[in-house]
């Protein structure tokens, strides 16, 4: 195994991204990034001030303000603030698409995430891991599921929550945002070159984090413990 090994995973809402980064993590002992809760934390705290979502001067010295903490049982902290509910919900999923789409917030996060893989292997999970912010990663996957498989699983994760999902209105704002994540100027989600494209929608969970071990192994080229 190389000192540092890099997993990026990108795809979009509802591909089940999270579940299976965090699952591959844990097989392999790397360190789990859930990059979407970071642009999350800054549209949260965005909301909290009222600003303005789509004002590049003020939307860019708010993430460069954040104090974003990671932390190893996934909670995540804004400005030491235990933010992981609070970041979860529809409206800020869209604040977040929103604010991700101006480059100098893009910039400010891009930096934590390389700071956060730099003397660690990681599974770094978002939009743009394989095509911006590690274009080198040694293992590049691109998760996907048909939109009406996505929406199903976000109503599912929602309601076990005990959140009262329209299955619609669910269906329409993955639709938003993943037109709006896939069409902006600045990193649009996309396949990387030479990741490879997973399809999701006739998969389970366990299915696809063996397949993607597998295809880990095959990169590595040496044993990793599983
Ligand atoms: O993965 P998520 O649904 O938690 O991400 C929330 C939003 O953040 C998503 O709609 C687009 C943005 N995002 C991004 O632009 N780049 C990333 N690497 C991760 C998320």
């Amino acid at each position: 195994m190389p000192t540092r090994f890099i997993v990026a995973i990108d795809g979009p809402a509802g591909a089940g991204k999270s579940t299976i980064a965090r699952a591959l993590a844990t097989a392999l002992g790397f360190v789990y990034i859930d990059t979407g809760a970071m642009y999350r934390a800054v549209a949260l705290r965005a909301v909290r001030a009222s600003g303005d979502l789509s004002d590049e001067t003020s939307m860019s010295e708010c993430a460069r303000a954040c104090l974003i903490e990671l932390l190893p049982d996934n909670r995540v902290l804004l400005d030491g603030e235990d933010v992981s509910g609070a970041i979860r919900t529809p409206e800020i999923a869209q604040a977040a698409s929103k604010v991700s789409a101006l480059p100098g917030v893009r910039c400010a996060m891009v930096a934590l995430q390389r700071k956060l893989a730099e003397s660690n292997s990681v599974v770094m999970e978002g939009r743009d891991i394989g095509t911006v912010v590690f274009p080198d990663a040694q293992a590049k996957v691109f998760l996907d599921a048909s939109p009406e498989v996505r929406a199903a699983r976000r109503v599912l994760e929602m309601r076990q929550k005990g959140i009262d999902a329209d299955p619609a209105r669910i269906a329409a704002e993955i639709r938003e945002r993943d037109h709006r994540d896939s069409n902006r100027a600045e990193a649009p989600l996309t396949l990387a070159p030479g990741a490879d494209y997973v399809d999701t929608s006739d998969m389970t969970p366990e299915q696809v984090i063996a397949a993607l071990l597998q295809l880990v192994r095959e990169k590595a080229g040496k044993d990793i413990q599983s």
